[in-house]
């Protein structure tokens, strides 16, 4: 089944200079980008999209870093794509996550992790209207 996820490439990335090799990495795995754009997360905005880790003990911290410099959320789809995202992504923690996945390669530990994906079909359709309006997502290629 054809799905939506949304990718966002955080802050760490953005430091390293890495969004490029990112992307690529994207486009080599066969995914079509629907929207994409370059931005930075009000404080608000950050609590709301995480709204359902507002219990865990990283809670705060995990804010406080998604909202310390640019991001780049992608609106994604592709054939069984939650799941096919989140084996090219890796494991939460890069440290243990596979070899050649993006997190291995660019991540720094669990909380400065690279890159975010959805977790399910359902988050996936939510996430990518959390950051995208229906008329900027683009079908046409
Ligand atoms: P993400 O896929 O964006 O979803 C929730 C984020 O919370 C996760 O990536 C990490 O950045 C962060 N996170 C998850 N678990 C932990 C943890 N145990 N300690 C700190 N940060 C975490």
């Amino acid at each position: 089944m054809v799905q939506r996820t949304l990718a966002i490439i955080k802050p760490d990335s953005v430091e390293k200079k890495v969004i490029g090799e990112i992307i690529k990495r994207i486009e080599e795995a066969g995914f079509k980008i629907l929207a994409m754009k370059y931005t930075k997360l009000t404080e608000e905005q950050a609590k709301s999209f995480y709204e359902i880790h507002k219990d865990k003990p990283f809670y705060n911290d995990l804010v406080k870093y998604m909202t310390s410099g640019p991001i780049v959320p992608i609106a994604l789809e592709k054939e069984n794509a939650v799941e096919e995202f989140r084996t090219l992504i890796g494991s939460t923690d890069p440290t243990k996550a596979e070899e050649g996945t993006i997190r291995k390669l660019f991540g720094t530990n669990i909380e400065r992790n690279a890159i975010h994906g959805s977790d399910s079909p359902e988050n996936g359709e939510k996430e990518v209207l959390f950051f995208f309006s229906k008329s900027e997502i683009v079908y046409n290629y």
